[in-house]
């Protein structure tokens, strides 16, 4: 337990760490290579992400164009797995570290998912590299908190997302007779809405296979919980079995009700692609949507609109992507310099203004990024943080699977909120 406690400990740390950025974004700093060099001979990284396509990939590829840049010398080989939230890359991974077979680097969410990985010997300590490349003051304290253990640091952070936000279409919300800048402070206050679009014709929330179900449940359990009880789910403090996570579970089956029924055979890209279409009025997804919107070309305001999921206005659900040295890369030299652009501020910049996250460095300038990334540098800065389930930043990858089995489970009709509820405990081990 001490683990995960110290992990939410940190997290409530983060809003603070914020500040810095939202200050620091707004003074002008011009963005520099660090140049510090983990050159060496020629040689090759593969990289091992799920970022394959689509607007991901987009964000894969500005920050492989700053890489180049950055270390001609190195060939970057494109390791990525489809399946959003490394659905499939993270089991195939985990074959490949127990074959001794590494990537050169692969992505990990900072908190509980890295420390399995350290905790199974898997990654190095890379905490000379922050020294090499003179990246250590540049991060949230509180980020490279989740990135340590004993004193050693892990991995490199690329960025900061926000898993609790609703996307819409703002002509299918009008179509329904809403008013689509209307805003819901409750979830109870959101269902006449999704109730007119639905009777509107079209579907009223779109969603897809499981990962993106587990990410619709956990902004529902931090909107009827609140964020000190959401926390406390991973820290033992707050009982699964009680009655408000009842009421969560509840407005979770409510929602499904009003979502696609060919969801179990899609991935977020889709579901977000409905609302993008017009075939859906609204989506829960993290923020790495909007970039999905960007690459459509639509415009934030008039083509669709995003808000914080209804009850949870004031709470950032937070995750983070950051790139490892795994034990026995073949190629450490390839892998160093990779890990040199993720922490630049050049690299960061690209990645981050294609990706639709935030930058993990706090110098970064705000002007840089989208309005809507602006708002989320905003939220960061002040909102109250909670760690996300779905993103490996609250519980370990064997926590997650067994409460995704539970939720595939009851979304498919295989079990009732009762035993739900019972396996989710089952599941956290509470
Ligand atoms: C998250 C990851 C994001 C984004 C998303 C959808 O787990 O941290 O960067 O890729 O999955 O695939």
């Amino acid at each position: 337990m001490r683990r995960i406690r110290s992990i939410t400990v940190a997290i409530a740390g983060l809003a603070a760490a914020g500040l810095a950025l939202a200050a620091c974004s707004s003074n002008g700093a011009t963005p520099s290579s660090t140049g510090s060099g983990a050159q060496g001979a020629a040689s090759e990284v593969e990289v091992f992400t799920w970022w394959a396509s689509g607007s991901e990939k987009l964000g894969l590829d500005a920050m492989v164009s700053v890489f180049e840049k950055q270390h001609p010398d190195v060939k970057f080989i494109n390791g990525a797995v489809a399946g959003g939230a490394g659905s499939a890359a993270k089991d195939l991974l985990q074959s490949r570290l127990q074959a001794n077979n590494p990537p050169d680097t692969f992505q990990a969410h900072a908190g509980a998912e890295l420390t399995d990985y350290i905790d199974a010997g898997q990654i190095q300590d890379v905490s000379a590299l922050y020294d090499q490349f003179k990246i250590r003051d540049v991060f949230p304290k509180d980020l490279i908190d989740l990135l340590t253990v004993d004193g050693k640091i892990y991995s490199v952070p690329s960025n900061i997302h926000r898993a609790n936000m609703v996307w819409a279409n703002p002509t299918v919300l009008t179509a329904a007779g809403l008013d689509p800048a209307a805003k819901y402070a409750t979830l109870k206050d959101w269902f006449p809405a999704l109730d007119a679009v639905k009777a509107s014709g079209k579907t009223a929330l779109s969603v897809a296979t499981t990962w993106t179900q587990v990410n619709l449940l956990e902004t529902i359990l931090i909107a009827d919980l609140g964020a000190t009880d959401y926390a406390g789910l991973w820290t033992g403090a707050t009982d699964w079995k009680g009655a408000k996570v009842t009421t969560a579970l509840t407005d979770f089956q409510k929602l499904m009700s009003y979502t696609n029924t060919d969801r179990d055979g899609l991935d977020w890209p889709d579901a977000t692609q409905q609302v993008i279409d017009g075939t859906a009025g609204f989506n829960i997804m993290g923020d790495w949507a909007v970039a999905a919107f960007e690459a459509a070309g639509k415009t934030a305001g008039t083509d669709f609109t995003y808000f914080p999921v209804p009850g949870t206005d004031g709470i950032f659900d937070f995750l983070a992507d950051s790139f490892t040295l795994p034990v026995g890369a073949p190629h450490e030299d390839g892998a160093k310099a990779w890990l040199e652009t993720v922490g630049s501020l050049e690299g960061q910049t690209a990645f981050n203004k294609a990706k639709g996250s935030i930058p993990a460095r706090t110098d970064a300038k705000a002007t840089d990024f989208s309005e809507y990334q602006q708002t989320a540098i905003a939220s960061f800065a002040k909102d109250t943080i909670v760690p996300s389930l779905a993103h490996g930043a609250a519980a370990s990858i064997k926590t997650l699977n067994a409460i995704s089995d539970a939720t595939s489970k009851f979304t498919t009709g295989a079990s009732d909120l009762a035993a739900f509820q019972s396996e989710l405990a089952t599941a956290a081990g509470k």
